[in-house]
């Protein structure tokens, strides 16, 4: 089992990602790319680092002249500047240099973490993604996005800077909890909803085998997702424009995120924000009463939430929308559906629709 796909990133400039079931390829991989002789660090988190630091290592032994490791508390709560500071030290500590290399070893917050070290680091280092849960292998840890929270704000504080290699081993997914892989399927469900309803149509027909986390599902999953998300990055690198499409659920996801005190992970977040916005699409007469509710109810399969607590408070969540950075001035640009498999953007939704939206997911339990 081995896939690869290479994303481009300007003239004659790109990056492979590399889709394995183990770490023994990469060492090749990196040679191949140069990436060699080199100081490298491996920067993971607490849990990851129990996990697979010490067979990462072992895989690189060959390419690297000494590898250190740095390891922060797991947790979104730690994606902030903080532990960057803390990143950075290690790195001068140890005589890091422009030549060396940062290994980003984990999920999506190590992935934003370590790229955002590494985008600032001495102006800029390269480093090399190693994502282990589903949300950075099917999205997180392509496109070149970095960046950390600042106090509520998520995401805040970023850059640009582009992986020069990303190497998936799938068979680090095994241990990754079912929250935390049903975390991961709200990302996948958006890149079927924006973008190609024959796969949306494949991950509804699919549910169990997904969950089972059968190897050949997810291999063609993964991949797909990635395909989807290289074509959208590859025309708007930075975000001028279509690739907004990707926020889908995201504006309303991000706010139910900074409501719940990050007790929701990211990707359930996702999920309650994608339903939102598909609700508002429905109004819009874009989506019939039947694809409305079919949208809403494929997240329950896989485990995502499909409504809010009822004590939750509408108006509170939309404030928390304002404070999203994806305004343009001053207005959102919120991401509809034109139809399923077809993302727009979309200047025009007002605070009303938004609310409901949101009051549908939280009503939506007396509705049915
Ligand atoms: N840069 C981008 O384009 C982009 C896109 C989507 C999401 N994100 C960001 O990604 C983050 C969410 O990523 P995430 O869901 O991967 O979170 P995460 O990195 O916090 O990982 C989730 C949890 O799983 C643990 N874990 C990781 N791999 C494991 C494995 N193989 N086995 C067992 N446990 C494992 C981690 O230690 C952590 O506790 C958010 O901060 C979000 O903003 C970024
Ligand atoms: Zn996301």
């Amino acid at each position: 089992m081995s896939e690869h796909l290479f994303v481009k990133t300007g003239e004659n400039k790109g990056y492979f990602i590399f889709l394995e079931n183990s770490f023994s390829s990469l060492s090749a991989y990196m040679k191949e790319q140069g990436f060699c002789d080199k100081k490298m660090c491996i920067v993971t988190d607490s849990v990851v680092n129990g996990l697979y630091s010490a067979d990462l290592k072992d895989a690189i032994a060959d390419v690297s002249i000494r590898t250190d490791i740095f390891v922060f508390e797991a947790g979104e709560e730690h994606k902030n500047l903080d532990t960057v500071k803390d990143l950075y030290r290690f790195l001068t500590e140890r005589k890091y240099d422009r030549k060396d290399l940062i290994i980003a070893l984990g999920g999506g917050v190590t992935g934003d973490l370590a790229g955002f070290a590494a985008a600032t680091y001495l102006r800029g280092i390269s480093f090399i993604q190693v994502p282990t849960t589903l949300l950075s292998c099917t999205d997180s840890s392509i496109g070149g996005k970095t960046g950390v929270d600042l106090d509520d704000y998520k995401n805040m504080v970023g850059a640009f800077h582009m992986p020069s290699l990303v190497y998936m081993n799938l068979s680090t997914l095994k241990t990754l909890s079912a929250r935390q892989f049903a975390s991961g399927m709200a990302e996948v469900i958006k890149h079927g909803l924006i973008k190609d309803e024959a796969y949306y149509s494949y991950l509804v027909n699919h549910f169990s085998e997904i969950n089972d986390r059968e190897e050949d599902v997810l291999l063609y999953v993964i991949k797909r997702s990635l395909e989807i998300k290289r074509d959208v990055v590859e025309k708007d690198p930075t975000e001028q424009g279509d690739r907004a499409l990707l926020n889908f659920g995201h504006t309303i996801g991000h706010a139910i995120e900074k409501y719940s005190g990050l007790k929701l992970f990211h990707g359930e977040c996702v999920a309650l924000g994608s339903i939102a916005a598909a609700y508002i699409s429905y109004q819009r007469g874009n989506l019939s009463t039947e694809e409305f509710y079919e949208i809403r109810d494929m997240f329950l399969p896989f485990f995502l939430p499909i409504t809010l607590e009822s004590e939750a408070e509408p108006e509170e969540i939309l404030k928390l929308t304002k404070s999203d950075k994806k305004m343009q001035s001053g207005k959102i640009r919120f991401i509809l559906l034109k139809k399923v498999g077809k993302a727009v953007i979309d200047t025009t939704v007002t605070d009303e629709e938004i609310l409901n939206g949101i009051r549908q997911l939280i009503l939506s339990d007396e509705w049915d």
